[in-house]
């Protein structure tokens, strides 16, 4: 990868994600040939929000290369409060070889990457979730095969992970769609961003407020939560305001018979999916769960390079 860090899924070009794709895939059949690809390299992983996947892909993933991972939770470094961003990325740079942030303002990942010499990965900032945005991707091609002139939807918040879909999908020339009601839109510079990349690659982008239309052709179907992680507050209000938004099986039925459902986790049940929709034939959650340890592992043995 030309990058040094991985931030933004804008920090990878599309001859990269397929090659990183091969290698997570050559990860995931042959995983003996790759049990000392990054040995004696450490990773710390600093989380200021919850976690089950990105904390135990992470560190089961270095664990599998030959290296070792480190956990620093919200009540350990305390960033920018014990100490500064600075500081601490002054610090972990003379101790480890790469580091993974999970944080609140995605100007934290980027002034840490600003001001530490070792790759910097985004574990979801409120602004993208990038390596999320890999696994769903690769979880697709799996699936689906070549994902050019394939169509995701995403349904709900235009969130984190939204914001990543529409970046990564547009390097691969995968037609984004993404229904929000009124006023929960995603961020207008990523749309555009988006946009000029699906021209690129022969895509399209839209975002939109009708969920019904917007999943018509789609070959994959994807949510995610309502209110995010330092919104709990909203949840109630949104409740009620994206209820028309929710993905259950009527949706899914205006999509291609053989659409896929994704969803990120973790689900809540009842509200943004149904239970029927993500425990359907056509839900793959699991598979694109298991994949964020894949290609987390195929990103970390790029970076570290
Ligand atoms: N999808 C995801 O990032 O899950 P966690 O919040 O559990 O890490
Ligand atoms: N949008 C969600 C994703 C969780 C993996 C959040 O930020 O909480």
């Amino acid at each position: 990868m030309k990058a040094n860090d991985f931030i933004s899924a804008q920090d990878i070009t599309t001859d990269e994600l397929h090659a990183l794709f091969e290698l997570a895939k050559d990860m995931k059949v042959n995983r003996k040939n790759y049990l000392r690809s990054c040995e004696g390299m450490s990773l710390a992983m600093i989380f200021e929000k919850p976690s089950l996947r990105t904390r135990v892909t992470f560190d089961v993933g270095i664990q599998q290369l030959g290296g070792n991972g480190i956990f620093l939770g919200p009540s350990d470094i305390n960033l920018g409060k014990r100490e500064s961003v600075y500081d601490v990325a002054k610090n972990l740079e003379r101790m480890v070889d790469i580091i993974m942030i999970r944080t609140f303002a995605h100007s934290i990942c980027t002034d840490m990457a600003d001001y530490s010499k070792i790759p910097i990965m985004n574990g979801l900032t409120d602004h993208e979730h990038p390596c999320q945005a890999l696994a769903d991707y690769f979880t697709m091609w799996e699936i689906k095969g070549e994902l050019k002139g394939k169509k995701l939807t995403y349904v709900g918040d235009g969130n984190n992970v939204a914001h990543s879909l529409l970046l990564l999908g547009a390097r691969l020339g995968v037609d984004v769609s993404v229904a929000t009601p009124k006023g929960y839109e995603p961020d207008i510079a990523v749309v555009e961003n988006a946009k000029k990349d699906a021209q690129t690659f022969g895509a399209t982008i839209e975002a939109t407020n009708d969920a019904t239309a917007a999943v018509a052709g789609a070959d994959a179907v994807y949510t995610d939560v309502w209110a995010s992680m330092g919104q709990e507050s909203e949840a109630e209000e949104r409740k009620k305001i994206f209820t028309p938004y929710q993905v259950n099986g009527a949706l899914m039925a205006k999509a291609n018979a053989d659409a896929i459902f994704l969803h990120c986790l973790p689900a809540h049940r009842g509200e943004e999916v149904t239970d029927e929709v993500i425990d359907s034939e056509q839900s793959v959650v699991f598979q694109e769960a298991e994949n964020r340890l894949h290609v987390q592992k195929a990103l970390m043995h790029e970076l570290l390079r």
